[in-house]
């Protein structure tokens, strides 16, 4: 396991009473915008969710990530951006021939592919649902996801 506490955040997911969820570890966000200062688009964010489902599917993991667009998030010229949820990971710079890695690193394995995760991104929009960060408290960490996360990426 490539963190010590990765058991916990698992076993909550696997006790979550949302049942359309109960597989899903990662909700991954593509810009797909042509933002009039960033243009994802224009950086074929388009190839890399065709070739992020096809990845995901060659190794049986589409009940377990969700692959959705989104609009533009303001970051400048850096596309494709993408945020992966529930984690908060940002990156950016992330094209279509490094989805099996990305798949590889980040979804299997659980840990950020650090050479593109967004340098000052935001911090993590998405808040741990409390059955989450009970399990993990309750579990033997006082760590915050938030911090895991900082701790992960350096
Ligand atoms: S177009 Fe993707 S972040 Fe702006």
């Amino acid at each position: 396991m490539a963190n010590e506490h990765e058991h916990c955040v698992a076993q909550a997911f696997e006790d979550t009473p949302v049942r359309t969820f109960e597989k899903l570890r990662y909700h991954v966000f593509v810009c797909s915008d042509a933002g009039d200062f960033c243009g994802c688009d224009a950086m074929h964010s388009g190839d890399m969710v065709a070739a992020l489902r096809q990845e995901l599917g060659k190794r049986g993991l589409l009940a377990a990530v969700k692959v959705s667009l989104m609009q533009c998030r303001q970051q400048g010229a850096k596309g494709p951006v993408l945020v992966v949820h529930p984690d908060g990971v940002w990156y950016d710079g992330l094209t279509a021939d490094k989805a099996g890695e990305f798949v590889e690193q980040q979804v299997v394995r659980g840990v950020p592919l650090a050479a593109y995760v967004m340098k000052g991104a935001p911090k993590p929009v998405t808040a741990v649902p409390p059955h989450v960060a009970a399990a993990t408290d309750e579990c033997c960490s006082t760590e915050t996801p938030e911090e895991r996360v900082r701790q992960r990426t350096g």
